[in-house]
């Protein structure tokens, strides 16, 4: 049957098939094509969308405007606290306005029960941008990049080290098990997904013919992998409190040389930026200065190494994104 998701919302990649979300990756290459050879793609001359920013952003922010711009549409972008939401103004209102002007909402911020529910009143397909749990747009930019370093997702091994019950760790795992890839989250056990999106992740498995493991085991977690990903250890919205107890948990799930070493010649190096891989940050020099640990979740050399491909996955969270709007709007 052919897909059409004109009208639907991109909350989580659980709300998506996997025939849905290989249409949006072939989309979305086509787009790329398009933006390389220099066609002009302006489908959507006379739209507006807007974007609506709780926490900061470089590339989720820039992704949402040049998709918007190349498809010929007005773009808005509210940054935090430059708007009545939730201050003044419920979520419920908020929607209700935005979708009278807009055709379309980009939505990132905290709990995920937000973004559903401005989905629930805008009347217009709503974007989730990143919320606590969820970050679905990164996962078309992660898949397509897969795609494009070995020409297949189904069987590929997949390892996620670090703080796994993220956003990002569960993302991947579910869209791992929606795309056939063998999914193995390498963390400390406080730092393990939800028991129920387990639970939830091994039942989409299964009908995928692949499998979800957890493990603390690093030496068996990145044992052949095809990917070794991982993700800043203190997310956006968390305390500073916070930092010692998950350096402490999170320091032997740094991907380094030693756990590039033990995955497959061959193997890829992922994070969905940005990353503490030196003391070049504002951030990275407090820690640094603070714990003594002046590379985080990655050090330099595997950040900088032939086999890391995160600027490819940064350009593809744009052409992925167009997709997203594309195929909710069109
Ligand atoms: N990966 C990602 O979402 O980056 P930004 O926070 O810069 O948007
Ligand atoms: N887990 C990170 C992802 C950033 C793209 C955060 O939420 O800050």
């Amino acid at each position: 049957m052919p897909v059409n998701i004109r009208g639907k919302h991109f909350l989580k990649l659980l709300d998506y098939s996997p025939a849905e979300i290989r249409y949006l990756l072939d989309l979305a290459k086509n787009f790329k094509d398009m933006k390389r050879a220099g066609t002009p793609h302006k489908y959507l001359e006379g739209k507006n969308i807007v974007l609506l920013f709780e926490k900061t952003s470089t590339r989720t922010r820039c992704s949402f405007e040049v998709a918007g711009y190349d498809l010929g549409m007005g773009v808005t972008y509210l940054d935090p606290g430059s708007s009545q939401m939730g201050k003044k103004e419920s979520i419920a209102d908020t929607a209700r306005v935005l979708g009278r002007m807009y055709d379309g909402i980009e939505y990132r911020g905290f709990s995920q029960d937000l973004v559903e529910e401005l989905a629930k009143y805008a009347g217009v397909p709503v974007w989730n941008g990143l919320t606590d749990q969820f970050h679905p747009t990164q996962m078309l930019a992660d898949l397509l990049t897969m795609e494009e370093k070995f020409g297949y997702l189904k069987g590929l091994k997949f390892t996620y080290m670090g703080d796994a019950r993220n956003n990002m760790g569960n993302s991947l795992m579910i869209a791992c098990a929606k795309m056939g890839i063998h999914f193995t989250a390498c963390a400390p056990k406080e730092l393990f997904p939800a028991p129920e999106l387990v639970e939830k992740a091994k039942a989409i498995a299964a009908e995928n013919h692949c499998t979800v493991t957890l493990t603390e085991d690093v030496n068996a977690g990145t044992k052949d992998a095809d990917v070794i990903y991982t993700d800043i250890w203190v997310s956006m919205g968390e305390p500073d409190e916070v930092w010692e107890e998950r350096i402490r948990l999170l320091r032997p799930y740094q991907v380094n040389a030693a756990a590039m070493a033990n995955a497959k010649r061959s193997a890829i190096f992922m994070h969905c930026l940005p990353s503490f891989h030196d003391t070049r940050t504002t951030i990275g020099a407090e820690i640094a200065e603070k714990f003594g640990v002046p590379e985080m979740e990655v050090t330099d050399e595997v950040f900088e190494s032939p086999q890391s491909v995160v600027f490819d996955e940064a350009e593809n969270r744009m052409h992925t994104i167009k997709a997203v709007i594309y195929a909710t709007l069109c």
